[in-house]
């Protein structure tokens, strides 16, 4: 989603936000340009990629030398993708970047028109610059700046710079805004990766402060008026892994990192078969429900993890969607004690963030799973585990699922061991997963490159499995649409006779996931003699051949409730080559970003 950069030094800054800017890329957009302060500003958009950008600032006349400047990287939500949208906005004063949606901006756009200001882009960040040259008429940059953005109803991460001041004005409510250190200069951005080649100091802004950052490295903070200080951070990951390392894709670098993600998430937490969680230990033993709340990929992990909560603590546990548990009613009780656990690779997620605050707003003690540090819902949640994926840069989400999974198991195993549960087998068998998956990484990808060449022309897809195999099949079919646009369906084998089957032809393959578990094999491999039956292909994953198979990829033998970390692995890898075979844009797949900050 949108991402902002700034800088304010003694070096050129086109360089610098460019350089921003394509760290940012992952996260998805449509446009992006930068705002340059010379002896006045220059702006330069383009509708298109960075490369497109920096295309198009060498061959300005403008003479891009200010040592003061911001980016952006924009993904449309208001207007369509177009230069005259893409940020920064600007006037002959001006020049504005910004990350959220401005809930009220027609009715300050009436506001703005009856004072004779009118709009060039059908943007509401145009309206926030409007609004500030208003104020600023009467009042000093800052203080317009300040009541300008108390009348935005929405959540905004602001960058401004004005013609003639050597200075960077930021604001931030409910939208990630960072300010970078490094000695006498400073960055601005919406994530660190903006700035990791720079520096891995950083500020992150709380809610609704504004800031000045000038030259010298110096910065002011302000809250409702008052100067704050804020805790300086910093960030534990490395440039090299935030780059692609000779893959041809972050997604592919992201999943064949798999094994070293998972070693670091589960040996940051257990020590000597003991599960180290840095959460109370007496709120975790005396939970009696669990509510899970995420989107998408991470919601998909809650719900693999419900089957293994469930199995060894025999207490209610229900995962719920964000967007729609924000909105909902749950019902409460006061001796309930219930657990509430967020889960988020990005910890920007809106919908998420929003759960969260519902389940503080019922008291109910929250838990957060995060991969990224310092994040909104990291900072919001009563209790952070981190996940230790690294950085994941490719939109589609794949390390960060089995790191998260890791997480969700080592809660339910914490929790077990405070009840008196012997989870020692357990533990071992987690600890085993990551040189298994090396292992598999491996021996599967050119395997399941060569099945991808087989089905990389269909149009439909469906997914199947039954019990822990079940959310596994959503997650295979959701990896697969965004990123090969291929329509994918995720369903309980035993639902397939309640109406998918209708779907299946000679050109709709299945997808197959059915670990060696009884009843769960025999119930879904009868499901697949169904498909057979209808002229059907079956692409069977499993540790248990069976001749019904098209194609079969072989799993390596693990427990049942294990199996799911082994078997993410062929699914992400196939819905990778099939995407990659399609020449698809594999890591930026079309209308997606990475951080989805909107509802
Ligand atoms: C899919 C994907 C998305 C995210 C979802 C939640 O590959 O990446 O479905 O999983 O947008 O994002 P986070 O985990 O950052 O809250």
């Amino acid at each position: 989603m949108c991402g902002i950069v700034g800088y304010i030094g003694n070096k050129k800054a086109s360089g610098i936000l460019l350089n921003g800017l394509a760290a940012l890329e992952y996260r998805g957009y449509d446009s992006a340009g930068i705002a340059v302060l010379n002896d006045r500003i220059e702006v330069i958009k383009v509708k298109g990629k960075v490369a497109d950008l920096v295309s198009a600032c060498l061959s300005t006349k403008a003479a891009l030398n200010g040592t003061i400047g911001i980016g952006h990287t924009r993904w449309a939500t208001h207007g369509k993708p177009s230069k005259e949208n893409a940020h920064p906005h600007s006037n002959d004063e001006f020049a504005i970047v910004h990350n959220g949606i401005i809930e009220n901006f027609k009715e300050i756009d009436d506001f703005l028109f009856q004072h004779g200001y009118k709009k060039i882009s059908a943007t509401d960040t145009e309206t926030i610059l409007l609004l500030i040259d208003y104020f600023s008429k009467t009042l000093s940059t800052f203080e317009a700046l300040k009541k300008a953005v108390s009348l935005l109803k929405g959540s905004f991460a602001i960058a401004l710079i004005r013609a003639n001041e050597e200075r960077i004005y930021a604001a931030k409510k409910e939208s990630p805004l960072l300010i970078g250190i490094k000695e006498d200069e400073l960055f601005l951005a919406s994530d660190v990766s903006a700035f990791l080649e720079h520096t891995k100091q950083f500020i992150p802004l709380e809610e609704n402060d504004v800031a000045i950052l000038e030259k010298n490295g110096t910065f002011h903070i302000y809250n409702n008026d008052m100067k704050v200080e804020r805790p300086k951070k910093s960030v534990n990951w490395n440039l090299q892994t935030a780059k692609k390392g000779g893959f041809k894709h972050f997604m592919l670098k992201e999943i064949s990192e798999e094994d070293e993600a998972l070693a670091n998430t589960i040996y940051a937490y257990v020590k000597n078969d003991d599960i180290d969680l840095d959460v109370d230990e007496s709120l975790l033993k005396n939970t009696k429900r669990i509510i899970i709340v995420a989107c998408g990929t991470s919601y998909y992990a809650g719900l693999t993890s419900k089957y293994f909560f469930e199995e060894l603590l025999s207490i209610p546990t229900n995962v719920e969607i964000a967007s729609e548990f924000r909105y909902a009613k749950p019902i409460v009780y006061e001796d309930d004690n219930t657990l509430f656990v967020a889960i988020s690779q990005s910890g920007e997620t809106a919908d998420t963030k929003e759960s969260l605050n519902l389940a503080r707003k019922l008291g109910i003690k929250t838990i957060s799973i995060v991969n990224v540090q310092e994040s909104t819902i990291a900072r919001l949640s009563d209790f952070v585990i981190y996940t230790l994926a690294g950085p994941e840069i490719s939109v589609a989400s794949t390390k960060a699922f089995v790191c998260q999974l890791a997480v969700l198991y080592m809660l339910a195993l914490k929790i077990a061991k405070l009840k008196g549960i012997d989870v020692k087998n357990y533990v071992k068998e987690l600890t085993a997963i990551p040189s298994i998956l090396k292992q598999e990484f491996n021996r599967i990808n050119s395997e399941i490159e060569q099945i991808a060449k087989k089905y990389f022309n269909v149009k439909n897809f469906m997914y199947l499995g039954r019990g822990i195999s079940y959310p596994l099949s959503l997650e295979g079919a959701l990896k697969l649409k965004e990123i090969s646009y291929i329509h994918a369906e995720g369903y309980p084998a035993g639902e397939l006779k309640h109406g998918p089957i209708a779907l299946i032809d000679e050109n709709t393959p299945t997808f197959v996931i059915a670990p060696n578990q009884e009843p769960f094999y025999s119930k879904t491999i009868s499901n697949a003699n169904e498909v057979k039956a209808r002229n059907g292909k079956i692409i069977l994953l499993s540790d248990k051949y069976f001749s019904i198979a098209d194609d079969f990829i072989q799993s390596p033998t693990v427990s049942y409730y294990f199996s799911a970390f082994v078997n993410i692995l062929p699914l992400q890898l196939f819905a990778y080559h099939i995407a990659n075979i399609l020449g698809n844009d594999v890591d930026q797949p079309r209308n997606l970003a990475k951080s989805v900050t909107v509802e």
